[in-house]
């Protein structure tokens, strides 16, 4: 095993964009200001984890580099199936062709070190304010739905489904993007009344087709992708996906080999860190307690596992 790098939480560089729960985001154009074309973001994703929709006071290492890395690949690997807004993966070598420019821009080399491997490139979007939710599978909220109404998201599902029972075709449940507090679901006409016709049948045809897709590669690797949540937006007037896809944060990811409808399955996401917080009987108003030494590790251990099994890499 590999020992673990420093946590890192917090960036602390010049134009900053946006800070995110998980993500720092900066203005790439006015570090690279040579650089002409669209307007670029330097997405850093930090090691900071949210739970129950606040921001805990511990790191998970290699988090960052996982939820980067691993959009990386499935950007790179859907971009037939529906353009989106990578541009490259901020490395070593990203890095040093850029040093000169860096640093007459004031970025220090040794600063700007902390971001390889856990940093993109990404063209600026407009949002598409809704979070595109697919699930292929009876779990969290939508099972909860079920068992009480027998819907997901208000619409009707077969009588008798199991826990975490794959569904007879992925749903697509979308939600608000609250920008605090909890998302909640939206009808179609809803979407339609926020988006418009066209784009909600886009939103909802293209996040079924990239579930469909990851969901078929991820069962070869021996995942199963029971759900996940997209971010759209507009670069230049086309639709593209944006924010990161297909990562622990934003989707449930089981061990195919041990699946069993009929129990919640244990997944690859910070299901542990929920369960301990949940244990700890915090009361869900921030701040949250620190995490213990071994919910970090078998957090981190999880990410990397998930990540090398998914590309069949080690994490770079
Ligand atoms: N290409 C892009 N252009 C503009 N904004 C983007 C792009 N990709 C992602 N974003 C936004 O950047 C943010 C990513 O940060 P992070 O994932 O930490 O935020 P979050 O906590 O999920 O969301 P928020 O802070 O909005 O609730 C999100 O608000 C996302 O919508
Ligand atoms: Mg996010």
């Amino acid at each position: 095993m590999t020992a673990s790098p420093p946590v890192l939480l917090d960036t602390h560089l010049p134009h900053l964009f946006y800070r995110g729960k998980v993500r720092d985001i900066y203005d790439l154009g006015r570090w690279l200001p040579a650089d002409a074309g669209p307007p670029l973001l330097l997405m850093v994703a930090t090691d900071r984890i949210s739970a129950f929709d606040a921001v805990l006071p511990t790191g998970i290492p290699h988090k960052g580099g996982v939820l980067t890395q691993l959009s990386a690949f499935w950007f790179q690997r859907t971009a037939h199936l529906m353009p989106n807004h990578f541009v490259a993966l901020v490395d070593r070598d990203w890095l040093a062709a850029r040093a000169e420019a860096l640093s007459a821009a004031g970025l220090s080399p040794r600063k700007l070190g902390l971001l390889a491997g856990r940093a993109m490139v990404a063209r600026r979007a407009e949002r598409i304010e809704v979070e595109c939710v697919v699930r292929g599978y009876l779990a969290g909220s939508a099972w909860e739905e079920y068992r009480k109404r027998g819907s997901v998201s208000g619409q009707a599902l077969p009588p008798g489904l199991r826990e975490s029972q794959r569904l007879p075709q992925p749903l697509f449940t979308p939600t608000t993007k609250a920008d605090s507090g909890h998302d909640q679901p939206i009808t179609p006409a809803e979407l339609v009344g926020l988006v418009g016709e066209a784009t909600a049948h886009a939103l909802e045809a293209k996040s079924l087709g990239l579930y469909a897709y990851a969901h078929e590669y991820a069962l070869k690797q021996g995942i199963i992708i029971a759900d996940t949540k997209l971010e759209f937006g507009r670069i230049g007037g086309e639709m593209a996906v944006i924010d990161e896809l297909l990562t622990p944060d934003s989707s449930r990811f089981w061990e195919a080999a041990a699946y069993a409808p009929g129990r919640s399955q244990p997944s690859y996401d910070k299901q542990p860190v929920r369960d301990w917080l949940v244990a700890s009987g915090w009361d869900r108003e921030p701040p949250a307690p620190p995490l213990p030494p071994e919910v970090v590790a078998q957090t981190s251990a999880r990410y990397r596992e998930v990540y090398r099994r998914l590309t069949g890499q080690g994490l770079g």
